[in-house]
């Protein structure tokens, strides 16, 4: 059904959905996942850990340099979740807030994002794979057969967000969230190297009122009249 498409990288901002879409996309086409959003939290968890500060760009790049990551990139295992640096195995504590506060820091560190692009590469390097992230469609994977760009409006993606946090237990007022979000979002896209925005040829999808498996659909049909039909 999707012959011809064998890279399929998804960018967007925060909370559009992209990182339940992107594994369950891979799994119903029997490709491999990479979030690459928890590689930079691994190496912001491993930067305060080793009391580097986020703002030594010189010493995050040797430190994610010396570090590489190993993640397996198979949707069905944890390895969506997880991920192991300097023989540690990270999970919950990637969303722990202290990570959440400071990777939008060490994500523009640019030493950081050139080691992290090439360990991303080598990744996809295999094909069959669904890369999300920020910047994979621009720079990642400017080659992919096929770039989605997922949005959703502000106050739908601070609601998913506010949900996810109350789910984890978080005490925490929506409106906060919201800033917070829109707070990220300004970071993400006004940063010097690789700021977020759709790749020319990103195909855009608003998902708001649209679930997982909508959108999901809505790909693999895109996906299908992207392959090649030869
Ligand atoms: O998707 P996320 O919230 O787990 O991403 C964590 C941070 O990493 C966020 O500040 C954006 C950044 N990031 C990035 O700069 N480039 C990527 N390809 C993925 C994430």
């Amino acid at each position: 059904m999707v012959r011809g498409v064998s890279v399929i990288a998804i960018d967007g901002p925060v909370a559009a959905g992209k990182t339940a879409v992107g594994r369950k996309l891979a799994r119903a086409l029997g490709f491999g996942y990479l979030d690459t959003g928890i590689m930079y939290r691994a190496i912001t968890w491993l930067a305060l850990k080793n009391g580097i500060p986020v703002d030594d760009t010189n010493s995050l790049g040797e430190l994610a340099r010396a570090n590489p990551l190993e993640m397996a990139g198979d949707p069905d295992s944890i390895s969506g979740d997880r991920v192991s640096v300097a023989g540690h195995t990270l999970g919950p504590e990637l969303r722990d807030s202290s990570v959440d506060g400071n990777v939008s820091a060490v994500s523009m560190a640019s030493p950081v994002r050139k080691e992290l692009v090439a360990q991303q590469r080598q990744t996809a390097d295999k094909g069959k794979i669904v890369m999300v992230g920020r910047d994979i469609g621009t720079v990642v994977l400017p080659d992919a057969d096929l770039k989605v760009f997922l949005t959703a409006s502000l106050e739908k993606r601070a609601q998913r967000r506010w949900q996810e946090m109350r789910d984890r237990g978080e005490e925490i007022e929506l409106f906060t969230v919201l800033s917070e979000t829109l707070a990220r979002d300004k970071k993400d896209r006004n940063r010097e190297d690789s700021p977020l925005k759709p790749a020319e040829d990103a195909w855009e999808l608003n998902t708001d009122g649209l679930d997982i498996q909508q959108v999901v659909q809505k790909i693999i049909n895109r996906a299908g009249s992207t392959g090649d039909p030869k």
